[in-house]
Parts: structure tokens; C-alpha cells; sequence
């Protein structure tokens, strides 16, 4: 098993390009199932979860040509309609077919993704959207079986809460349904948009792209044509390195990012006295006075995203005073906490807030990765921490980040992906 090792204490510089962002391309992915033509997506980041959703859609029967950031898929072949528990397993995002393949095919039986590091994480909203739009579902031997027989029909949804998964299956479902689908309490995250687009760009007449209440004229079972698709700057990596300018009070510039959609983050850095420079699609921070703590707490775009509260607790951990950060997402996403606390941080947890009482330094230690986002809260702290850390199980950082370590060496930082000594 592969490791990251890190000599701490280097000041970053220079620049790097944003890749394509993992969780826009997802759904993107499972949105082609939609259609029986050939379709070109583009900007692909090079991630474990990528090749994972491609994988799974060359085993219900499609033809992909995956190099690099591209890949041509054509899903006139699809003759499987079911998704492995081998593959589901590996990432919980696979339920994002059951939607798509119960439009389009009107039967399709899912793995339950189960739970995972940071929590629970049901799929009941998912299901119940469904079942409002005429499927039938049972949950059987550890699989949704759901069927349309009749195709799906658009109906008046209401989340309970807002979600990102449950709001794509929700419109990947209603792009083929018959008739009118009103989505309300949507996610409106950037990568939703973007799969908003690529149906609108396929005919699909949706009001409200962007809000929280979509409406979608579906096409009554007919399948889609896309153009080639592009995705979207991955905006959870782009703050990634942000706070790796932050963590080592460096000045580093990032190409490619689309800065609306990263404007908590900049907001909180801000706060703790980094300085910007935008410039069209290119970030560059300044390095601050003096780190001065922050609090935050996550909630939904565009508010400050959960996939960043690692990362940002890592920079609070080396700031000049206190942090208070709660997590409002997912029940469980403080397992970098203990890991961060063998560096030398000084973290309290109780309930879903973290105090974070800044201290002067960190020092080099072996640490475990637990989920993706976690992970690399840990490698940045490894940057600034003094001697060596060892950051174990990395395949968590391969399925979410194109090439972790080339950047961050391009900017800089001493770190190389070593193997275990068996
Ligand atoms: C997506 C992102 C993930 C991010 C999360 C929140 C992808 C591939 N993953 O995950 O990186 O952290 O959004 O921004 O895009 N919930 C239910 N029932 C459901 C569905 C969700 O109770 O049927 C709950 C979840 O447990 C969680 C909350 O709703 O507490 C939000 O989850 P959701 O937005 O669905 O997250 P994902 O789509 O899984």
C-alpha cells in the first residue's frame, strides 16, 4: 500500500492548474446513460472515482474510451441494468445510475451504497422522489429493486432536506419522465448546475437552474443527444490548495478555478488575514500578518461547503488564537480530529463543534487517512508540521485527487508517494 511522506517546513510558490471537478463529472457520467447516441466529455479529473463510475458503465454493457481527461462513451449498448455491490461499495456516488437507468430501461437494481466514514448516509430522499414519479421500489438481498413499467411521470417533489445526490438522481429521473417534474428544496451546488446544463443542453426545458426550486419538462421516455460536455474546475481541490498557500503563509497562484463558486472559502481566508489577487479564471493568495483563527460552520452551497472543514481545520489548527467549527452535514466527519491531535494540534470535540485552539507548531508524526476530504486536511498539515509525517492509506486521496503529490511538489513541498515495506 502506497504512502505519502512529507518533510514539513517548505514554503510553497509558483503556480498549478485546477483539474476538472470529480463530483460534477459523477453525475455527468451517469447522466450519458440518458442517452443511446455516442457522447465526448471533457476536462475529466484523473481520480480513482472517475475510473470507478467508467468501470461500472462498461459492466451494464457500454462502450468507453477513457485517456486522460477525456472519455467517449456510448451507451446505445447498455443491455445489464444492475449495479454490483463490488462496485457500489467502492463509491457510494454509483447510486447515481439508479435514476438514470430506471428512466431510461423503466427497471434497475442498485446495490445499497451502506454507510461510510462520515456517517449514515441514507438514500431514502433519493427513493421517495422516485416512488412519487410512479417506480416501484423494494429493497431486497441488499438491493433496490426499482421498476417503471410503464415509464416514470413527473410529479411535485419536496425534499425534507436538501441534497446533492438525491437532487441528481431526482433530474437525471425527470429528464425522461412524461410531463412536468417540480423539484423543491433542490440543491443548487455549482455541480448541479452543470448537470442542469448538460440536460438543457440536450432539449430538456428546466426553469430555475441555480435555485432551489427546479422545474423539469420531461421528454416522455425518449432518450437524449448531448454535445460534447466540458466539466466545471473542481472547486472543493481549488480550495484544497488555498489552504495549502494558508497552512505554509505562502503566495501561490491557481489557474483554471472559477472563483464565484469558491467565495466561502476565500470569505473564511480572508477572515484569517490572507490577502487575494482574481484575475478571470486565476486565484493567487498573499500570505497574512499573522493567522488569526476563524468560525465556521457547513452548510449548503453557497454557504461554506463540508468538504472544506478539514482542510480549513488544519490552517486553524497553526492560527493565532481559537476556532470554532461545526459540522452541520454529516454526523460523523471529525475522524482527521485524533490524526490531527498526534501532530500536536489542539483540538476538543464535543458534539458537532470543534474548538481548535491554534498552536505554535506541529511536528511530524504517522497518521491514518479516513475519508477523502480528511485525508488531505492531514497532508497539508504534514506540510507545515517540523520533521517528518507519514500520511497512511492514501488510496482514500486517489479517489478524489488528480495527482496530490506532482502539485503540490510543483509548488514546492517535499513530499513523494513511497510503498510500504511489506
Ligand atoms: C455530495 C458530495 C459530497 C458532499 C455532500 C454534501 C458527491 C459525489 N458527493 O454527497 O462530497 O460532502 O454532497 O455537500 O457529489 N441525506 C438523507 N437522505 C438521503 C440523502 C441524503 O438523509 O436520501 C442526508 C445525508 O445523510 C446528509 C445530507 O442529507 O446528512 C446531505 O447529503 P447529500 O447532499 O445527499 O450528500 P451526497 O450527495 O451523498
Amino acid at each position: 500500500m502506497d504512502y505519502l511522506q512529507i518533510n514539513g517546513g517548505k514554503k510553497l510558490s509558483g503556480s498549478i492548474t485546477i483539474s476538472g471537478a470529480k463530483n460534477a463529472a459523477l453525475p455527468v457520467i451517469a447522466a450519458t446513460i440518458l442517452s443511446d447516441k455516442p457522447v465526448t466529455l471533457t476536462n475529466l479529473p484523473n481520480v480513482v472515482d472517475i475510473r470507478t463510475l467508467l468501470k461500472l458503465l462498461t459492466m451494464l454493457g457500454g462502450n468507453v474510451t477513457h485517456e486522460d481527461t477525456v472519455a467517449y462513451i456510448d451507451n446505445s449498448s447498455i443491455n445489464s441494468h444492475k449495479a454490483v455491490y463490488e462496485i457500489v461499495s467502492q463509491m457510494r456516488a454509483s447510486i447515481l445510475v439508479l435514476g438514470p437507468l430506471l428512466a431510461r430501461f423503466g427497471e434497475c437494481e442498485v446495490s445499497l451504497p451502506g454507510g461510510c466514514a462520515i456517517g449514515q448516509r441514507p438514500i431514502d430522499l433519493h427513493l421517495k422522489a422516485l416512488e412519487a414519479m410512479g417506480a416501484k421500489i423494494e429493497i431486497k438481498s441488499g438491493y433496490v429493486h426499482a421498476v417503471a413499467p410503464e415509464g416514470l411521470k413527473g410529479a411535485k417533489i419536496i425534499f425534507d432536506k436538501i441534497t446533492v445526490g438525491g437532487t441528481e438522481n431526482t433530474l437525471m429521473a425527470a429528464a425522461l419522465a412524461k410531463g412536468t417534474t417540480t423539484i423543491i428544496n433542490a440543491a443548487k451546488e455549482p455541480e448541479i448546475v452543470q448537470l442542469c446544463d448538460m440536460l438543457a443542453s440536450a432539449g430538456v426545458v428546466i426553469e430555475g437552474i441555480g435555485t432551489n426550486e427546479l422545474i423539469i419538462e420531461g421528454t416522455g421516455g425518449e432518450p437524449l443527444t448531448f454535445p460534447e460536455t466540458e466539466i466545471i474546475p473542481d472547486r472543493i481541490e481549488a480550495g484544497t490548495y488555498l489552504c495549502a498557500g494558508a497552512i505554509t503563509n505562502s503566495s501561490i497562484t491557481l489557474h483554471k478555478v472559477n472563483a464565484e463558486h469558491i467565495r466561502a472559502s476565500l470569505d473564511k481566508l480572508e477572515t484569517m488575514g490572507f490577502g487575494f489577487d482574481i484575475d478571470n479564471d486565476t486565484v493567487t493568495i498573499h500570505p497574512a500578518e499573522t493567522i488569526k483563527p476563524v468560525n465556521l460552520i457547513t452548510v449548503e452551497y453557497p454557504g461554506f461547503p463540508t468538504d472544506m472543514q478539514a482542510q480549513f481545520m488544519a490552517v486553524a489548527a497553526i492560527a493565532d488564537g481559537e476556532s470554532l467549527i461545526e459540522e452541520r452535514l454529516f454526523e460523523n466527519r471529525f475522524m482527521h480530529v485524533s490524526e490531527l491531535n498526534r501532530l500536536g494540534a489542539d483540538i476538543w470535540l464535543k458534539g458537532s463543534t470543534a474548538a481548535v485552539k491554534g498552536v505554535e507548531k506541529l511536528y511530524g508524526a504517522d497518521v491514518m487517512a479516513t475519508d477523502l476530504r480528511a485525508s488531505s486536511a492531514l497532508v497539508l498539515a504534514g506540510l507545515v508540521a517540523e520533521g517528518t509525517t507519514n500520511v497512511r492509506r492514501i488510496y482514500h486521496l486517489d479517489r478524489g485527487y488528480d495527482n496530490l503529490e506532482g502539485k503540490l511538489a510543483a509548488l514546492g513541498a517535499d513530499i513523494a508517494r513511497k510503498k510500504e515495506q511489506k
